[in-house]
């Protein structure tokens, strides 16, 4: 066994440095690999053993069978370790979910006690969906009729609601009797609504004779729709349906939604409308989180693995899942049931390298500018200052975020070359203060992580 495992490392050495050999090509002349600023299009130095993300491998070994019993179990734990952390889709069931106990409460509160429709935002990945999906599991054991819709860019408001209405069976209409005619037909609040278009009105009209439950309609993704009209039409079924009392409530999410567009459009219901920003994850809660891989796995992440992998993450469940899961999977090929912080160290280097990666060339290319280089800190200064639920910040809050370092005037200048030269930020004018955000989703995280790495290796 040991005499293996030692191969696998000779060939890896080999392999890293084959890929030395080739690296430095792309590499500004006086530019250190170890910086971390991105040279050559590295944000990080790339430690994988392979050129880009590794080759899949055999999980089991084919010799012997009291091998294949070993690498069986292997393979099963490492399944069981994807099942547990995988990044790749939301959380549906409460099993496994963990944590955000406080958005709970606060989502539960709105719609049962205070009978409000309900805004949650916040970043991407920062576990709106799952919200959201476990909230109607829960609803839905209270007797609520949850209907859950994504919304897309193309959506349309009237196909939309022409397909929750759908799903709400006519027996719930205050004009159908039990035992009638329409009840038994099976029909659903479809039926009632007009043919062709139709706008918040006419479907409040329908809406407001639920009876016998309670409806909640989740829009989730609501910032992907670009029809303005779309954005209006829900403002205004919001007033409708709270002016009438009606057993409809909407839990609408979004990445960096912003309460006052929707507001906008229609100023007196916000007092029917409930903002609920979620959080960056706390300790616990990645404790919590990381749990459920250890249980699957049967692993343990040690004290230092935990906060390294915390730190890291920054709040964001989707970066403990990444991280969480590459760290124990680093620990289970080397034999290892806890996972330390090398385990940690290094998922956090194939995640940052795997992440470049996979941003459009374009952003890559960007990232890789002169102009980036120099400006590295005010970046990393920027991504920080936008790490708040919209990704919006000012130059006062990048100012701030420097430690006052830099003259506010110096900093504006730099951000707007970020706008106009290199294509990083965007910038939103209206009444007060210039607004900026990084344009491509992820860079900002990407940054902030790039640079706490740089900051531990110092
Ligand atoms: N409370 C949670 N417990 C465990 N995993 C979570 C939790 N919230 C989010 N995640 C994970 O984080 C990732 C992003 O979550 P998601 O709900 O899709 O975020 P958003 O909708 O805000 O973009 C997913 O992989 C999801 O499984
Ligand atoms: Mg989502």
């Amino acid at each position: 066994m040991i005499w293996k495992r030692k191969t696998r490392d000779e060939a890896t050495d080999q392999a890293e440095s084959g890929m030395d050999s080739i690296a430095p090509a792309d590499v500004a002349p006086g530019v250190n690999r170890e910086d971390f600023a991105p040279a050559g299009g590295e944000l990080w130095r790339r430690t994988a053993a392979e050129p880009g993300p590794m080759l899949p491998r055999f999980m089991a070994n084919a010799s012997d069978d009291v091998e294949t019993d070993v690498a069986n179990e292997l393979a099963r734990r490492r399944l069981a370790l994807r099942d547990a952390l995988g990044a790749s889709q939301p959380v549906i069931a409460r099993e496994s979910f963990a944590g955000r106990r406080e958005a709970m409460a606060a989502l539960i509160n709105a719609v049962e006690e205070q009978r409000v429709h309900v805004v949650i935002y916040g970043e991407r990945g920062i576990g709106k969906t799952s919200l959201a999906h476990v909230f109607a599991e829960t609803a839905r054991e209270a007797r609520y009729l949850v209907i859950y819709g994504s919304c897309g860019t193309a959506a349309n408001f009237s196909d939309m609601f022409r397909s929750v209405c759908a799903r709400i069976p006519r027996i719930y209409h205050s004009s159908v009797l039990p035992n009638s005619l329409e009840a038994e037909k099976g029909d659903s609040f479809e039926v009632m609504l007009p043919e062709g278009p139709f706008g918040a009105r006419e479907l409040a009209d329908v809406m407001a004779g639920v009876v016998g439950t309670r409806v909640l309609v989740i829009l989730d993704e609501y910032d992907r729709v670009v029809d303005v009209n779309f954005r209006r039409e829900v403002a205004e079924l919001i007033k409708n349906l709270s002016d009438r009392a009606a057993r409809v409530q909407l839990v609408i999410t979004g990445v960096a939604l912003n309460l006052d567009e929707l507001i906008g459009y229609a100023p007196s219901i916000r007092r029917n409308i409930t903002g609920l920003p979620m959080r960056p994850m706390n300790g616990a809660e990645v404790k919590e989180l990381l749990r459920l891989g250890e249980r699957a796995a049967e692993i343990r992440y040690d004290n230092a693995a935990l906060a390294m992998i915390t730190q890291m993450a920054g709040g964001s469940p989707y970066l403990v899942r990444l991280l969480g899961h590459q760290a124990g999977i680093l620990a289970m090929n080397d034999d290892r049931s806890v996972v330390g912080d090398a385990d940690a160290r290094k998922a956090v280097e194939q995640v940052i390298a795997e992440w470049q990666a996979s941003l459009p060339r374009r952003v890559q290319a960007n990232l890789a500018r002169d102009e980036a280089r120099v400006h590295w800190g005010l970046l990393v200064a920027a991504a920080r200052a936008g790490s708040s639920a919209d990704g919006w910040f000012t130059v006062d809050d990048v100012y701030a975020e420097m430690g006052g370092t830099h003259s506010p005037l110096a900093i504006e200048r730099d951000l707007k070359l970020f706008v106009n030269t290199v294509d990083l930020l965007e910038r939103r004018e209206g009444p007060g203060d210039p607004h900026f955000r990084f344009g491509y989703p992820g860079v900002a995280s990407l940054l902030m992580m790039s640079a706490a790495m740089a900051r531990l290796a110092a």
